[in-house]
């Protein structure tokens, strides 16, 4: 018997599920990492452009991809353009479906271990946190663990399926999240000396504002929004008919723009309260973040505990929900493409990203030395999806929406079938036809042939 492709049973479901699916690591570790990197206010200006011109155009075009042709990533291109290579943007999305879960799952892993030591009071006193760090992530199997069990976490959720699986836990979890977080705003802003960081994290400095910058800030919103890989393609294939696609992919965008900026206002005020430099780089929330909370509560130790479990708690549930819109990718497209079952789809993705996410990990420690290209498996497959296969999909999605597809399916997509006017449609497929390819044409040349650095 054909089992059902599944669906988000509401409209809520639609948008918890893909900000679930944007709101991730990308936002709580990456972009407080790149704005302290790139001088604050004037990269999350440049940021919050690129979210609105060029991110979102991208979502809606995968969004109208997706709910038109109610197929995986690589189905959805073979049914809207038979007979044509379009399908080869689907397969670029499968692919770095796995690449992504896999080194994304080892940082996700390590959040975990954050997690677990936090709760046991592990991280609390004064430690060499880089050393503790260093230890961790160079040890031969025990970031394996934490990735395993991240993986099967996963596993298990992606397995229930869309509605009971996905929908769910996203509906669960991003309030509990959302919850989270202005928690942790309240605690940060309020402590003694954080107006510096919330100076550096308001007042713009465009002196700072380099083509590095703006190049940053471009990936920076591509990756945190999950579009070029027919991720969301593949999540909006399960939308019913009436769920409004320019509106959500607004709602999405707000969602995550909102999230990254308070992580930001979590972690810049604590920097800078304790005097901890805001460039520190990948090591921020790991490395300085436990220094943080301890010097930060050196008077009550227990309130630093307390901040430290949040704050990992909240890494860890943002990893999940998106790590489960990866899987999805592949597990769609292998359930359909060779007609198995959900649970054996699954089970082949994870197995998949198990073996290579092992590698990933195990760059860091004992196979520091296997390069290829001269990059350890972690970098490669960073380097890979990031600056890659995401931009190049990104292009392949918006030409594919603006070019090749008929007009009129697209104003029915975005009209519910002629159900509500769209809002500056003219405007909106100028930028899915011109300026989006054209942006991120720039910044793939950009990443590929490295003009601004990285
Ligand atoms: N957007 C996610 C994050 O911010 C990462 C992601 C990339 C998720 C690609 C799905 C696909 O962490």
């Amino acid at each position: 018997m054909k089992e059902d492709r599944g669906h988000f049973a509401s409209k809520l479901g639609v948008v918890l599920a893909s900000a679930g699916s944007a709101v991730g690591l990308g936002n709580i570790w990456r972009f407080p990492t790149e704005t302290g990197k790139n001088g604050g206010a004037a990269f999350i200006l440049i940021y919050l452009i690129f979210v609105l011109f060029l991110a979102l155009p991208v979502m809606v075009s995968e969004f109208v991809v997706g709910r038109h042709s109610r197929a995986n990533t690589v189905e959805a291109y073979r049914k809207l353009a038979p007979g044509t290579p379009w399908f080869v943007v689907g397969i670029i999305g499968v692919l770095s479906g796995f690449l992504v879960l896999s080194f994304y799952s080892v940082v996700a892993g390590w959040t975990l271990d954050y997690t677990f030591l936090s709760i046991t009071g592990a991280l609390s006193g004064s430690h060499d946190f880089g050393e503790v760090f260093n230890c961790f992530v160079t040890h031969p199997y025990r970031p394996l663990l934490f990735l395993l069990m991240f993986l099967f976490i996963t596993h298990v959720i992606v397995a229930r399926g869309v509605e009971s699986g996905i929908e769910k836990f996203s509906k669960m979890m991003m309030p509990l999240l959302l919850f989270i977080i202005i928690l942790l705003v309240v605690l940060s802003v309020t402590m003694p000396g954080a107006g510096e960081g919330l100076t550096f994290l308001l007042q713009p400095d465009f002196g700072k504002v380099t083509p590095k910058v703006v190049f940053s800030a471009m990936g920076q919103a591509f990756f945190s929004l999950s579009v070029g890989i027919g991720c969301l393609v593949t999540y909006s294939s399960y939308f019913n008919k009436q769920t409004r696609l320019v509106s959500s992919a607004m709602n999405v965008c707000l969602i995550d723009t909102m999230v990254a900026i308070l992580a930001g206002f979590i972690i810049f005020p604590t920097v800078f309260s304790v005097g901890v430099h805001p460039d520190a780089g990948p090591g921020l929330v790991f490395v300085t973040l436990p220094n943080v909370f301890n010097m930060a509560f050196k008077d009550a130790m227990w309130l630093g505990d307390i901040f430290s479990i949040l704050f990992y708690l909240l890494l860890l549930l943002a990893a999940i929900t998106s790590s489960i819109s990866m899987h999805e990718i592949s597990t769609a497209y292998i359930r359909e493409h060779f007609h198995v079952s959900r649970r054996r789809a699954t089970w082949i993705v994870t197995a998949c990203c198990i073996v290579l996410g092992v590698c990933c990990s195990l760059s860091f420690g004992p196979w520091r030395d296997v390069l290829i290209f001269g990059m350890g498996f972690f970098d490669l497959f960073d380097f890979l999806t990031a600056k890659f296969f995401m931009p190049l999909g990104g292009i392949g999605i918006c030409l594919f929406v603006g070019w090749k597809m008929k007009k009129q399916d697209v104003y029915d997509e975005l009209s519910n079938w002629g159900l509500h006017s769209v809002p500056l449609y003219g405007v909106l497929m100028f930028f899915i036809r011109f300026v989006a390819p054209a942006c991120i044409t720039l910044v793939f040349l950009n990443e590929l042939l490295g003009i601004g650095g990285s």
